[in-house]
């Protein structure tokens, strides 16, 4: 089979365009750590109430106006519920999922995330606006979906 030269020309420069772009995405992966979290924590999904730090859900104090959220996320549930923090407190979210995946969603800020049972999902806000936040699951996980919900109050 004999190729005619303009056609041998879009074949190499089709194959340098895929190729350039797996060169591309590999450096953003490898080089510049752009690639998704590959190294997030791993947890069994089915002792997570045995586990540390998930066998006590809770807000815990850890520094000047900074805490940290241990939750666990359930159909159709978040554990704790209703988390009350003052105005300027960074937050670090330490999330799990005892089911299925879930996700976690901050209206009004960028926080949303997706969490999966046997990963250990890690997410750091600031909150410097006073108020309610909604925080609602955003991934599809069965019939009480639309209801697993929960709030922080910032003041
Ligand atoms: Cu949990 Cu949707």
């Amino acid at each position: 089979m004999k190729f005619h030269l303009d056609e041998k020309i879009w074949l190499i420069a089709s194959f340098g365009v895929i190729i350039g772009m797996m060169l591309f995405t590999g450096y953003q992966t490898f080089v510049l750590g752009m690639g998704p979290p590959s190294h997030m924590e791993t947890i069994d999904p089915q002792k997570v109430d045995e586990t540390s730090p998930f066998d006590e859900p809770g807000l815990y104090q850890i520094g000047e106006n900074e805490y940290e959220v241990v939750m666990t996320l359930q159909l159709f549930s978040f554990t704790p519920n209703e988390i009350e923090i003052p105005a300027g407190a960074t937050v670090h979210f330490t999330l799990t999922s005892k089911d299925v995946t879930h996700g976690f969603q901050i209206a009004g800020t960028n926080v949303n995330a997706m969490v999966m049972p046997g990963h250990i999902q890690k997410i750091t806000q600031t909150f410097t606006e006073p108020g309610e936040y909604l925080v609602l699951c955003n991934e599809y996980c069965g019939t009480g979906h639309q209801y697993m919900a929960t709030t922080i109050t910032v003041k």
